[in-house]
């Protein structure tokens, strides 16, 4: 949550830091600011809103540039979010400024203690007591980058501070706990950034800063020095790496949103998560799972934690888990996991999956169940990121970047990962024959295909979707694996659409749900394969029937050639026949569609749903 950017070099610091800006906007809008040293003085000017507001402002009122510079564009948590409380924040002479992102939970006391030494802070967040402190540390020692060690000893909490200051004005710091930061070298200039999609459009060389690290960015006649020490002033492990996408990938090429681009790019996504994982037999080959085949044959019981949309794809993968491995497999909310003292030990492997590898919350149960001697695999889609760090092992999705607040092709790649994990146990642990590894290899290899026919056929799903704008409510049924997909259909349509929506087992509904049913409400069915288990087939067929019994208006998403289900549907969105495991890689793809479209019928903004940010980097 928060973006933050940070420049320095030959270009205009104030065009670089904007344009970083831009591209970070989904990580928070609830306001935009922007500070640069120059004419021996600190510019700085902030706007609540979204950073179109700041660029009118700058606009109106153009500040000078210098060969440095810091922005920030805010995702609320001490203060609203007005003009006061966004970033940068000055201390008094207004020498020096700083933005973050976190929670500094100490500040009270801080606040309280600048207070009785004359400091008037004039916002209501957390982040104005460091511009104070550093701004005293600085006239003591004369030296920013020694002035963020001390200020950063005296905190608590989560937190990626940049600073500025106009004594040293070809000088910018940072520095970083439990929340993201990375460095990018250019040539003669370097960046400091949340996420590297800031300076994409530069460099693709960066540095991953560690916890409690702080790294100074001096401009030295033409080139730049990029220093990282820790919080104590020793010499900090410099960890360089390639990013492995360009510029292009974080544009939106044409589409009139990214979530639309993403939600396109899903066949390519899932085929990338393959690649290199099958070897040339048909038969897996995860080398990059570094827990050793004796440790994964000892595991005795699996928990998959994650969030929103990653918590979905757990909840999937504990089916694949359960059915090809026979080992007991849980998944559960990080934000509930630690406080309810699981049992864990050296044989339990804990699954984190993340897309963005910073969500806190899934962060801490990780840390938690290390602390209880289990292993941890990380499956996330951001490279050098905290939770893939932080964890024993990690397979990569290959997503790309991600910048939608609405996860799409995440979870789709998301899901592959964990099929791929499961299938890897099942091989390990000799509960699954060669054969039948690749064979579901090979369904997994056409799902690619599959997601690309269904893409094909969506136009009624939007034309569907467009007709229910004015409707208040919308519920989603599922059984088995179909279940945790109307879960996510249910999510999708809330953060974008902003309805009323529920995801329920079908199974569920004589217990209570069934008694929403009124005229025409639309309720949206997953219908699992009449092939394979078809007793769950019928049973999600009676239900369908008891729902329209009611009154619902039923859209139905079923294999093609399911006759069965014909005559119950209102609507009926036919997706390809698949394995019944896999069948949530096709079937949520019209449901993305559908809460994309809710959303533009509905006036909403599809990538920056209110309220939300793309990174949650705060419990
Ligand atoms: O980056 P993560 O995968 O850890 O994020 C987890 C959730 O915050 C995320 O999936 C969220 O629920 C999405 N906005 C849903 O579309």
């Amino acid at each position: 949550m928060c973006g933050i950017v940070g420049y320095v070099g030959g270009q205009c610091a104030l065009d670089v830091v904007l344009a970083g800006l831009r591209r970070l906007e989904y990580r928070g809008y609830d306001s935009a600011g922007v500070a640069v040293p120059a004419d021996g003085g600190l510019a700085a000017a902030k706007k609540a809103g979204k950073l179109a507001n700041l660029e009118k402002e700058l606009a109106a009122r153009p500040l000078p540039s210098g060969p440095t510079g810091i922005g920030h564009t805010r995702w609320a948590t001490h203060g609203a979010p007005n003009d006061a409380n966004a970033h940068p924040h000055l201390d008094n002479p207004g020498r020096v400024a700083v933005v973050h992102n976190g929670i500094i939970e100490n500040f009270a006391a801080l606040r309280a203690e600048l207070a009785e030494r004359g400091h008037v802070l004039v916002s209501e967040t957390d982040t104005e007591v460091v511009s104070h402190l550093l701004s005293e540390a600085f006239s003591s020692c004369g030296d920013l980058a020694e002035a963020m060690r001390q200020v950063c000893r005296r905190l608590e909490g989560a937190f990626t501070l940049v600073a500025v200051h106009a004594d040293d004005p070809d000088v910018v710091v940072g520095a970083r706990r439990n929340s993201p930061l990375v460095v990018g070298v250019g040539d003669g200039e370097a960046f400091l950034a949340s996420d590297v999609a800031a300076f994409i459009a530069h460099t693709r060389e960066a540095i991953e800063l560690g916890q409690d690290q702080v790294v100074e960015l001096r401009r030295d006649s033409l080139d730049v020095t990029v220093t990282v020490t820790t919080f104590e002033g020793k010499d900090a492990e410099v960890r360089p790496y390639h990013v492995d996408w360009d510029a292009s990938a974080a544009e939106k090429g044409g589409y009139d949103y990214f979530m639309l681009k993403e939600i396109a790019e899903q066949p390519k996504a899932v085929a990338d998560t393959l690649l290199g994982r099958i070897d040339a037999a048909g038969s897996l080959s995860l080398d990059e799972v570094r827990i050793p085949g004796p440790v994964l044959r000892e595991v005795d019981k699996v928990v998959i934690v994650a969030c929103g949309t990653a918590y979905h794809a757990g909840l999937i993968a504990k089916y694949a888990i359960e059915h090809w491995t026979r080992i007991p497999c849980e998944t559960e909310l990080a934000s509930e996991f630690r406080y309810r003292d699981p049992i864990l030990d050296q044989r339990t492997l804990v699954i984190a999956i993340s897309q963005s590898g910073e969500t806190m919350d899934t962060l801490m149960a990780l840390r938690h169940a290390r602390e209880q001697g289990a292993k941890v695999l990380a499956i996330c889609n951001t490279n050098g990121s905290t939770i893939p760090r932080e964890s024993d092992a990690v397979l990569y999705t290959h997503a790309g970047p991600e910048v939608a607040v609405a996860s799409t092709k995440a979870f789709l790649t998301q899901l592959v990962a964990c099929y791929l994990v499961a299938l890897y146990l099942g091989q390990v642990r000799g509960t699954k024959w060669g054969d039948e590894v690749r064979s579901v290899v090979r369904e997994l290899s056409d799902i690619a295909t599959q997601v690309d026919e269904v893409l094909e056929t969506m136009e009624p799903v939007r034309e569907l979707a467009r007709s229910l704008a004015d409707k208040g409510t919308v519920l989603f049924l599922g059984r088995h694996v179909g279940y945790p997909v109307a879960l996510e259909g249910a999510l999708k349509l809330k953060e974008l659409a902003y309805m009323h929506a529920e995801g329920f087992a079908a199974g569920e509904l004589k217990h209570g749900p069934i008694a929403l049913i009124e005229e025409d409400l639309p309720v949206v069915v997953v219908v699992p394969s009449p092939r394979g288990r078809s007793v769950l087939h019928d049973k999600i067929v009676s239900n369908i029937q008891e729902i329209r019994a009611r009154g619902a208006r039923t859209i139905v998403i079923a294999e093609r050639g399911d006759e069965a289900v014909r005559p119950y549907a209102d609507h009926l969105i036919e997706i390809p026949a698949t394995p019944v495991l896999l069948q949530p890689l096709v079937a949520t793809v019209p449901l993305q569609v559908f809460a994309c479209e809710l959303a533009t019928a509905r006036g909403n903004e599809v990538d920056q749903p209110r309220n939300l940010a793309k990174s949650v980097t705060v419990e």
